[in-house]
């Protein structure tokens, strides 16, 4: 039987399976590529961390790891979204190597913002690997170093992602019923 969660939604974009083996795959090349290196897994929350605790257990190197959080907003007189640090890293980052975990790489303003911020920090390399990337609704000249699929531009919820706040939880991604939207 389908759970209240599931019958929210219109169409399965990939599967738990699908999930697992590409991260799989993304673990293994972020270690080879890392290797020897200590990078630093900077987790973009909320929507990371389903991805993130997958990603890192995936990647077989010393690491340490992180989180920010972001709000971005849109000013009614400017068009670009504006983004602000609600939660900011908690060591300093001089010389480091850091491997920024999105969710979705969408219109790009969270991170062309957040890779100026850290290089301004005193990073020594930004590496981008997002789970998703929505390359049609691009603004900024952003693109991921490495990402897991790409998607068409529906929104899409699960495996970290939401909706208000809701369907984080879901193990697979999925598109949700327009309805769920205009109720
Ligand atoms: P950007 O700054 O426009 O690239 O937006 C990135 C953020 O917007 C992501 O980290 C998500 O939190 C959110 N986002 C963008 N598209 C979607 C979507 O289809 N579903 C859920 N969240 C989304
Ligand atoms: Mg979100």
């Amino acid at each position: 039987m389908e759970n209240e969660m599931q019958q929210d939604i219109l169409k399965v974009l990939l599967t738990e399976e699908q999930l697992k083996a590409r991260i799989t795959e993304m673990g293994e090349q972020i270690g080879q590529q890392f290797a020897g290196k200590s990078p630093l897994f900077l987790g973009v929350l909320k929507g990371c961390f389903v991805f993130m605790a997958d990603l890192i257990r995936a990647c077989p190197i010393k690491s340490d790891l992180e989180f920010i959080a972001v709000s971005s907003y849109e000013n009614a007189t400017v068009s670009s979204g504006r983004v602000q640090i609600t939660h900011d890293v908690q060591q300093d980052i001089t010389g480091r190597n850091i491997i920024i975990v999105e969710d979705i790489l969408d219109s790009g303003n969270t991170l062309a913002f957040l890779k100026d911020y850290l290089l301004t920090k005193g990073a020594q390399s930004i590496t981008i690997v997002t789970l998703l990337d929505k390359p049609s609704r691009r603004t900024k000249a952003i693109t991921p170093d490495l990402a897991g699929f790409v998607v068409p531009d529906e929104f899409v919820v699960g495996y970290g992602l939401d909706f208000a706040q809701q369907y984080r939880n879901l193990p697979y991604i999925g598109v949700l019923k327009p309805e769920v939207y205009s109720k």
